[in-house]
């Protein structure tokens, strides 16, 4: 099937006209493949670099893409990303369709907060454009909360936190390669790292001992990824985001009124299923607040497809 790249790409860019004449940001994703008309391909923009993303094989179509994009925007760079999963060597899936690598930009400002961005990571370059209005939420519900960011990756939902006044963001995540990435948006941000900010470890190991040790949060960010892998910290063997046994700790280290924000992606349970979960694993301790989703730049009418948040407060 001959995909018209021109008109798809065209109508996406058109569809997100409120995006890009948003002057609180510069990044969102610029087609969403999934129900734009190509399955597989996405593309995102960080500033004025554009990463086009794609587990189909279509590297016989990229030059069309970039002439497409470029019609669109003026982008200093286009990165062309392949998936993994596509099995070619790196060179042949990651590399530069216009402009120079040398030249892609190191942070992007979503809300008045900088972001680092690394652009040729073979994973997600930093950012999460999906959970937007979650760094948005955080920003406006962390004032003076001790906040506990679980999955930190490069610790963007617990620097919004910070950016939103909270006390103080304890990231924790196990690749310690993430350090310096993090390091990198506290510095730009003005803010103190201290030594207290990144736990490297994992998540069965460390939440048991911070109970042990009586810790208690007034915020806790909870966004496993999909699929939580067995850890040789805990017995039982994960299922998808092991929300169940993570919220029946989580619940133990949030004090009184205290919120626990969950980010759902998997879609094996309705909305409503899910927030019952988490109530039920935190023993009827938390009550569900309020629910939102991602932005017109995931656009999906099937609202159980899109980026599922919950908010709970500690009763
Ligand atoms: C999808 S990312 C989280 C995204 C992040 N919340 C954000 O908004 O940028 C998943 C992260 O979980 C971390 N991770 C996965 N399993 C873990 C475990 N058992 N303990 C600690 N961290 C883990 C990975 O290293 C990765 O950085």
């Amino acid at each position: 099937m001959t995909i018209k790249w021109q008109d798809l790409i065209e109508k996406a860019w058109n569809d997100r006209k409120v995006l890009n004449e948003s002057d609180e940001f510069d990044s969102w994703r610029v087609f969403h493949g999934y129900t734009e008309g190509a399955p597989g391909v996405v593309i995102e923009k960080f500033g004025t670099m554009a990463l086009v993303e794609f587990k189909d094989d279509i590297r016989e179509d990229l030059d069309v893409i970039k002439d497409a994009l470029l019609q669109c925007f003026p982008f200093t760079l286009i990165m062309a990303k392949g998936d993994q999963t596509l099995g070619l060597r790196l060179k042949n899936r990651m590399f530069s369709l216009h402009g120079d690598l040398a030249d892609a930009p190191e942070f992007t400002k979503e809300y008045g907060v900088y972001y680092s961005l690394l652009a040729d990571t073979m994973h997600n370059c930093g950012l999460y454009l999906d959970a937007r209005p979650v760094r948005k939420w955080l920003a406006n519900h962390s004032e003076g909360r001790r906040v506990l960011n679980l999955f930190s990756f490069t610790g963007s939902l617990g620097i919004a936190a910070l950016k939103g006044n909270a006390k103080a963001a304890i990231h924790l995540d196990r690749s310690k390669a993430l350090l310096p990435r993090i390091e990198k948006s506290y510095e730009k941000n003005g803010l103190d790292f201290g030594s207290r900010s990144f736990v490297k470890g994992d998540i069965y190991k460390h939440l048991p001992k911070a109970i042990k040790s009586g810790q208690q949060f007034e915020g806790i960010i909870l966004d496993p990824p999909p699929t939580v892998y067995k850890s040789p910290y805990a017995e039982h063997q994960p299922k998808g985001q092991d929300f169940s046994k993570l919220v029946s700790m989580c619940s133990k280290l949030l004090s009184q009124g205290g919120w626990l924000i969950c980010l759902f992606h998997r879609y094996d349970a309705t909305w409503d299923e899910s927030d019952a979960e988490i109530i039920e694993s935190s023993g009827h301790t938390l009550k569900m607040t309020e629910r939102f989703t991602s932005e017109c730049d995931f656009p999906d009418d099937n609202v159980d497809r899109k980026l599922r948040v919950t908010v709970f407060e500690k009763i």
